[in-house]
């Protein structure tokens, strides 16, 4: 079977991945602060840019303004920032109360509402979506049960709108929490920093990719101009 891939245009992680991350499906980035998430999420949108798909990147923490001043003048987004859709998810423990599937749904309108009416209907379909990051959503939901609830509803509608969806988690500083959505995800990238020869040094690893056998050991890589170098 031939799974439908939305490449990174990173050569070696697109072949670890069997060609790219599931087209239509989701994907989990893991890692702590600091360690390139955001860099790989917006390469990875940049990529879609360049073969002409609408891509969405979308910001729970800094206001993406602030992730364009950073970001925005790297080689990897050149020719792409314009074209990338920038949006901010600010969100309070109220806009989610009562806790309902609509009311939870409903955020999308709200944050993105070029794409989603009010009736949640997708006006023009949206090839790659990044949400950078789930943790804030994770921690202003609170409950764990709830949140796992949300993570799941959420990851349904972007199926059902036929989204190649990028989800984006913080790992805790002890390094034991991998992700509370990596149950849901049909690809999963864990970054971590590690140390080698006493030098610290930034490694990547799939943890898994559904439908393709992936090497499962660490790759170092690097952060450049051009984006994360493998
Ligand atoms: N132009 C650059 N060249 C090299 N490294 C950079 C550049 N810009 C940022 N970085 C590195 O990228 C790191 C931030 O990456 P980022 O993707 O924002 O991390 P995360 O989203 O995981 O917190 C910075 O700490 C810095 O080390
Ligand atoms: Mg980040």
């Amino acid at each position: 079977m031939t799974v439908s891939v939305a490449p990174t245009g990173i050569k070696k992680l697109d072949e670890a991945l069997g060609g790219g991350f599931p087209r239509n499906g989701i994907s989990l980035v893991v890692g702590p602060s600091g360690i390139g998430k955001t860099i790989l999420s917006v390469q990875w949108l940049a990529e879609g840019v360049r073969n002409g798909e609408t891509c969405v990147y979308i910001s729970t923490t800094l206001p993406s303004e602030a992730v364009i001043a950073y970001y925005g003048d790297m080689k990897l987004l050149k020719d792409a920032v314009d074209k990338i859709h920038w949006y901010d998810m600010y969100i309070s423990p109220k806009d989610l109360i009562p806790f309902t599937k609509e009311k939870i749904l409903k955020i999308f309108h709200k944050v993105m509402p070029d794409f989603f009416d009010e009736q949640l209907n997708l006006k023009k379909p949206i090839d790659r979506l990044v949400l950078d990051s789930l943790t804030t959503i994770e921690k202003i939901v609170g409950d764990i049960s709830m949140f796992r609830y949300l993570g799941a509803t959420w990851i349904r509608f972007f199926h059902d709108n036929k989204i190649s969806t990028m989800l984006i988690e913080e790992m805790d500083e002890d390094g034991k929490k991998m992700g509370e959505m990596r149950n849901f995800s049909e690809a999963t990238i864990l970054m971590d920093f590690m140390e080698h020869q006493n030098m610290h040094m930034r490694a990547l690893k799939i943890v898994k990719r559904y439908g393709f056998n992936h090497p499962t050991y660490w790759t170092p890589f690097h952060i450049r101009e051009e984006g994360i170098i493998l």
